[in-house]
């Protein structure tokens, strides 16, 4: 880094109220931009760490609506559970606030009537869908019908999520209204668009020229955009939900919610700091940073640029945009509509005291260069055999053993050995790595490198001995004891932005005060004559049946996904009637029913047909224990030519309903019905 800044204004995308949040958008955006933050708060560099929650966009008025409430409901709720879930996580947040907020309804509305009035938009009109009953233009998320591609029957008007898509929702075949189910008509509506063609030249340059430095996920991403040309982007919607258009004649249309978020990193510093708030937003020497995940990249380092360009005044663009990949759980991609997320305030629940567990494992695995995978077996052992086997048990046997030796008190180091040297040195090239690492935004080898001052520990202290020595030489032992109490206090502080938790607990118990990053390879922080406390453990072992909670959990709402997602077969072709008709069902009653032997899925039923009996084999006897049907009646075909199944002839076929669930029913007769009669 060459340039000096003076101060760093740190944004993390705005996530949406519709749902809580999960490991992929901590893992994403919300632990690297803490770790970074408190990272520039140790070293005494100035930083503001803006967040807050994006609550517009259809999405949210889809969920009001499924459930009966208002979209102020919606977002009030996850709003609030959102935010008290980032306390408790640690995210030191200098504000979280909200989009619906009067300061963010004014701000971007301002900002948008002045590129309006400045002439920066083109207004367009065009045709969009229309639903006649409800009296409203849909908005993509409005509309379903069927897929042009695949030809699934629920894909949305802006994606087909059984394919993957992108449509228009004019693409649909057999369109419907999500609100009314009636069919839309095409009219005419005006918007207003911003030319993202007329910035093209001046983002090329800022950033193709500019900023090569940015991750290469980052930087692809803007290539290839920009290398497909850009195209004027429609800002304002046909909806009511939002920021309205400060323009007259605009009634019943709201900016788009990807105009109004980004701008909402704006509104939230000037509810924070308003006085000062320019200063972040318009001095050259305030260095912006947005943390976003890859799905973001487009709107951060293309339109909201873009829009700055437009609105001029000084605004700064960023500096970087350090975009993670996408974190997967368990093999499969993260999605709130499937339930398939490891939801924070769930794992805060049930996983009490261990927040640092968490945050390790989303940064120790962060999707930083490619997608990755959270996995539970990953977590408990990173927990188990990196936290407790190494850090935990570092800094017990060092606090145990000085209360052992020294009754707590911090004994005076004597003179140093060659080895106590080369620590301390290490200590130190670990601590500009670490540094190095945290400056270029990779918080996964910057992580190892806090823990390796723990590795070094447990070597030291090993190779040291002082339970050997201390029958002989107790000035060794003071001065080794010494030693790994240094080194305890270099875990507390470099390990503070990934773990702050633990590391005010070891503090505490250090008695170190305010920590700041050059403490790291000092030698006298822990200083000799003070007192530690009693040592308390600091992580401790996740056992198998905390993670198998966790993994039945992911069981059961894989099984209820696949029953959501069931789709009848579809229909066969037609037979015409006589054919039909020559299928002879009949109903018949149980009168035995037993296991076939070695063969798990079969039964063997005697029926009285009316007739006579006759012997049936059925691949049921995974879905009924024999003796539930017993005395019942089925129905069965009764002219199939006889077949062999494990030796024993079937003369017939039992017919069941095969459902979603896949388990099997068998089909009787809804009132108790003569042996033998014909199902017509
Ligand atoms: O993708 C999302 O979750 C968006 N709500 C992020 C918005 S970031 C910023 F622009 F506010
Ligand atoms: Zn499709």
């Amino acid at each position: 880094m060459t340039k000096e800044f003076k101060r760093t204004l740190i944004t993390t995308a705005l996530p949406y109220t519709n749902g809580p949040v999960h490991i992929g958008h901590l893992a994403g955006v919300y632990v690297p931009a803490d770790i970074y933050a408190r990272y520039l708060r140790l070293a005494g560099r100035p930083v503001t760490l803006i967040g807050g929650s994006d609550e517009h966009g259809v999405p949210i008025t889809l969920k009001a609506k499924a459930e009966g409430v208002s979209p102020q409901d919606i977002v009030d709720r996850y709003h609030a559970l959102i935010k008290k879930s980032f306390e408790e996580l640690g995210i030191s947040f200098d504000i979280y606030s909200r989009t619906t907020s009067d300061i963010h309804h004014r701000t971007a509305s301002e900002f948008f009537r002045r590129l309006y009035d400045k002439g920066e938009f083109v207004e367009k009109t065009s045709m969009q869908l229309y639903d006649e009953e409800a009296g409203q233009f849909l908005a993509d998320r409005y509309v379903t019908g069927e897929c042009p591609h695949c030809h699934n029957g629920h894909a949305y008007g802006d994606q087909c999520e059984a394919c993957g898509t992108s449509l228009n929702a004019t693409d649909l075949i057999n369109p419907k209204s999500a609100i009314t189910g009636s069919v839309p008509v095409m009219r005419e509506t005006r918007h207003w668009y911003l030319p993202l063609d007329k910035w093209e030249p001046a983002l090329r340059h800022w950033i193709l020229d500019g900023h090569k430095e940015w991750k290469s996920n980052v930087y692809g991403q803007c290539k290839s955009w920009l290398d497909m040309g850009l195209q004027p982007r429609a800002v304002s919607r046909d909806l009511s939900w939002g920021v309205p258009v400060p323009v007259e004649g605009a009634e019943g249309k709201v900016l788009y919610v990807w105009f109004d978020a980004p701008i909402g990193y704006i509104s939230n510093t000037i509810e924070l700091l308003p006085d000062s708030w320019q200063t972040w937003w318009k001095d050259p020497e305030t260095r912006i940073i947005n943390f976003i995940g890859k799905d973001n990249i487009v709107f951060h380092c293309i339109v909201f640029p873009a829009m700055m360009m437009a609105y001029g005044d000084g605004f700064q663009l960023p500096d970087n945009v350090p975009a993670n990949e996408f974190l997967n759980l368990e093999g499969d991609k993260i999605s709130t509509s499937r339930n398939w997320a490891v939801w924070l305030h769930e794992y805060l629940a049930d996983f009490p005291g261990k927040q640092d567990v968490l945050r390790y494992v989303l940064t120790a695995n962060a999707p930083e260069t490619k997608d990755n995978d959270f996995t539970w077996r990953d977590f408990q052992a990173r927990n188990n055999s990196e936290l407790v086997a190494i850090l935990g048990n570092f800094v017990n046997r060092v606090l145990v053993l000085t209360h052992k030796y020294f009754g707590g008190t911090v004994p005076a180091a004597g003179e140093l050995q060659a080895m106590d040297n080369e620590i301390f040195d290490e200590v130190l090239r670990l601590r500009d790595a670490l540094t190095e690492n945290l400056e270029n935004f990779r918080f996964r080898e910057a992580v190892k490198d806090a823990m390796a001052i723990a590795r070094l520990g447990n070597k030291y202290l090993q190779d040291a001995e002082p339970w050997k020595i201390a029958k002989t030489d107790m000035t060794r032992v003071a001065t080794v004891m010494n030693v790994c109490l240094q080194l305890c206090a270099d875990i507390a502080v470099a390990c503070e932005p990934f773990m702050p938790f633990m590391s005010r607990k070891l503090s505490a118990m250090l008695g170190l005060g305010t920590l700041s990053w050059d403490m790291i390879g000092g030698r006298d922080t822990v200083k000799a004559g003070s007192t530690i406390e009693t040592p308390e453990l600091l992580f401790e072992k996740i056992e198998d049946d905390a993670i198998k909670a966790q993994t039945d959990r992911l069981e059961r709402i894989k099984e209820e996904n696949r029953i959501k997602s069931w789709q009848p077969e579809p229909q066969q072709p037609d037979v015409d009637f006589d054919t039909f008709m020559k299928a002879d069902l009949r109903v018949g009653t149980v009168l035995e029913c037993e296991r076939v032997p070695k063969a798990d899925k079969l039964l063997r039923f005697l029926i009285d047909d009316g007739i006579g009996r006759r012997t049936i084999v059925s691949g049921i006897a995974e879905h009924y224990a024999p003796e539930q049907l017993v005395g019942k009646q089925v129905v069965f075909i009764a002219n199939l030519p006889p077949r062999k199944l494990r030796g024993i002839e079937s003369q017939g076929m039992i017919l069941s309903a095969m459902n979603a669930d896949g388990s099997l029913k068998v089909i009787a007769p809804s009132e108790p019905s003569t042996p033998g009669a014909q199902v017509k």
